[in-house]
């Protein structure tokens, strides 16, 4: 369990992800290495035609994604662990999944609940389809 992926949101479940990762890799910490994952959803604007608009709206959600990873890294600094972090643009589900596969990862660390509203059910649509999709062990967290 040494290559670990985290996909982040912003949402407090990625923080206990973050701190899971951080005491799965306890005590071999120069073995291990997190990649911070954050996917910039089309989903949310599916209906932004004017290419101007677009242009402007693409900068300003990259813009918070970058936001998010900086200050997810923040929360693993100084502790001996390798982090790279990724900003991708798609559908979360279906990048994460890709990513995962193709970069070998040995453990996803997710949340189980993002910033969605619905805050009844015990899996987002993200972890769900996440679980269904990939051949990586996925770990979600509480
Ligand atoms: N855009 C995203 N990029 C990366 N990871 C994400 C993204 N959205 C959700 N996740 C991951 O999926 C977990 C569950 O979120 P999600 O399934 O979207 O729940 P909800 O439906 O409550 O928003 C989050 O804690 C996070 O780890
Ligand atoms: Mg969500």
């Amino acid at each position: 369990m040494n290559k670990l992926l985290i996909p982040i949101d912003g949402s407090e479940a990625v923080d206990r992800a973050i701190q899971m990762a951080i005491s799965i890799c306890k005590k071999r910490e120069e073995e291990c290495h997190i990649t911070l994952l954050h996917v910039v959803s089309i989903e949310n604007f599916p209906n932004v035609g004017v290419s101007g608009i677009t242009a402007n709206v693409d900068e300003a959600v990259k813009k918070e994604g970058r936001k998010l990873l900086e200050n997810a890294i923040g929360k693993i600094n100084n502790k001996g662990i390798k982090i790279d972090a990724v900003l991708l643009e798609g559908s979360p589900r279906n990048a994460i999944c890709e990513y995962t596969d193709k970069n070998n990862y040995d453990l996803i660390v997710m949340g189980n609940r993002g910033k969605g509203a619905i805050k009844e059910l015990f899996l987002g649509s993200v972890s769900k389809k996440v679980l269904d999709d990939t051949k990586c062990p996925v770990l979600i967290v509480k």
